[in-house]
């Protein structure tokens, strides 16, 4: 495994691809829990299979992609990427029922999982629930979350990082009554961005893990895309946009800001849109969160360009911190190399062009953020910990690494309970970050402690919480309605596909 160099060739499969045929014929239906009466106001057909990308001049890349095909249900549903490997976004609202048959025509197993949502077990994408090539899995659930911005991807058992890297992601938003009463942005003005580093080789084919190293550290790549292209610049109309940002990078973390260094406006985290707007100069995005901006380029005048930027994060300092672990020398860490978590890059390029209109203000006050509520109390306040860290090529969760279906006694919780759990960046050799993510759930922060950097985005729900080396965050979390068991674990998805990863049992 060390030093083994394994370039990513993701080959046609021509005969696999040709089996696939429409989404509707061939491939086992695998519906764990058959609900005669769900009846679905939406129905699509996703499938995951090779495919091709324009995204550097020159030779075309090949990708693995999602495909959509809508089914039933208002035609908004689908709303692909243009000229993008992403997967279409699903676009859905609070309380619809979904229903979704994924077909994997990939050359190896997959399963899809909607990150954020909550769902019942069997609904969640669990790495035990792989389907294999040519094979179908059918998910049934209702949307409960509240508006927000959600993302799907594929969870196998130890390919994750590959299969994500290699093009399979996609945005999943959530609409509800609560933000068709405000006056946001929508529409044209309603704008995905979402954010992935690669490496490409001189024939413009992804480059994926190189050295054992990049293992270790998780993967980053020398180009961001956004939205699944180069050098991302578009054309905007001088007013208010909303802007949608997902880090769907393996392992690079952000540190959003305009490079004129006028502030961010922030709207929104993961679990959609905040109480009140929250002004400040950068924001830190670890893998697998989101933020949601307001961006009036309106500010910018005419003929101006607006540019996104991510700032130097120095996380060798931050490694060097007390409490972060012993630190070697870091090699090239603060060297300025674009390979580097952590380097400065431009993200994406706003030309204000036209005349957009005045567009609607800024309210200033978004989305009520429910009390955090539980039905039963019993179980209610009791705290976990959980240490993290990463030796010897294998990550661990309190020592344990990740077994397909083992859970621990201390990692079982009571249906409708509420408890705190809190979480511990151990360093580890290299001290590393850890962006820790919970399946089937939003939690709330409450607090962290060693926090070396001020523009970590805690507010508002949450399903994925950033944790520098040394860190440690409580978080408040709630198991309702849905028994079974979930997964918690580091979405740096190397690290994931290393370990770093565990089951919580939610029993009724
Ligand atoms: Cu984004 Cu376990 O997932
Ligand atoms: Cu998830
Ligand atoms: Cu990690």
């Amino acid at each position: 495994m060390i030093n083994r160099r394994e370039f990513l060739r993701l080959t046609g499969t021509g005969a696999l691809a040709m089996l696939a045929g429409g989404a509707f014929h061939g491939g086992r239906s695998v519906l764990a829990s058959e609900e005669k009466a769900f009846r679905p106001d939406v129905e699509l057909a996703l499938r995951a299979a090779p495919a091709e990308a324009a995204i550097l001049p020159g030779a075309p890349t090949q990708v693995w992609s999602f495909h959509g095909d809508l089914i039933r249900g208002p035609t908004a549903t689908l709303q692909p990427i243009p000229d993008s490997y992403l997967g279409p976004t699903i676009r859905v609202r609070r309380g619809q029922k979904v229903r979704i048959h994924f077909t994997n025509d990939l050359p190896q197993e997959s399963i899809v999982h909607w990150h954020g949502l909550h769902v019942p077990a069997d609904m969640d994408g669990h790495p035990r629930d792989v389907i294999a090539t040519g094979q179908r899995y059918t998910y049934e659930f209702e949307v409960r979350n509240r508006a927000g911005t959600y993302w799907y991807h594929p969870h196998p058992h130890e390919q994750t990082g590959l299969q994500v890297y290699a093009g399979l992601a996609g945005l999943f938003i959530v609409d509800d009554a609560v933000e068709d009463g405000l006056n946001l942005p929508r529409e044209a003005f309603d704008m995905p961005l979402v954010l992935q580093d690669r490496l490409f080789n001189p024939d413009n084919q992804l480059v994926y893990l190189t050295h054992h190293m990049e293992r270790m550290t998780g993967f980053v790549g020398e180009r961001i895309l956004v939205n699944g292209r180069a050098a991302f610049q578009t054309p905007v109309a001088p007013r208010p946009y909303r802007l949608r940002i997902l880090n769907g990078s393996n392992a690079r973390i952000y540190r959003l800001a305009w490079s004129d260094g006028r502030p961010l406006t922030v709207i929104g985290s993961d679990g959609g849109l905040l109480e009140k707007p929250l002004i400040t100069d950068t924001v830190m995005l670890g893998p697998a969160e989101r933020v949601e901006l307001w961006a009036d380029f309106s500010r910018w005048g005419k003929d101006q360009e607006a540019v996104l930027v991510s700032k130097f994060i120095d996380l060798a300092a931050v490694s060097a911190l007390p409490g972060a672990g012993m630190m070697g020398p870091r090699r090239g860490m603060t060297g300025g190399g674009v390979m580097i978590n952590g380097a400065p890059h431009t993200l994406a390029r706003f030309q204000v062009t036209g005349d957009g209109g005045r567009g609607p203000e800024l309210p200033e006050r978004l989305a009520p953020l429910e009390a955090f509520e539980v039905p039963r109390t019993g179980a209610n306040g009791r705290t976990r910990r959980f240490d993290l860290a990463m030796n010897h090529m294998r990550g661990t969760i309190n020592n344990r690494t990740f077994e397909m279906q083992g859970v621990a006694e201390d990692e079982t919780v009571s249906l409708d309970s509420s408890e705190i759990w809190e979480f511990v960046n151990r360093g580890g050799m290299p001290p590393l970050p850890h962006p820790i993510h919970v399946h089937g759930m939003q939690f709330r922060v409450l607090g962290r402690l060693g926090a070396p950097f001020g523009d970590v985005l805690d507010q508002g729900w949450k399903d994925t919480v950033l944790l520098m080396p040394g860190e440690r965050v409580r978080l408040q979390m709630r198991f309702t309605d849905y028994p079974g068991l979930f997964l918690y674990h580091c979405h740096n998805l190397e690290h994931e596909d290393m370990g770093m990863m565990r089951n919580y049992y939610v029993r009724a």
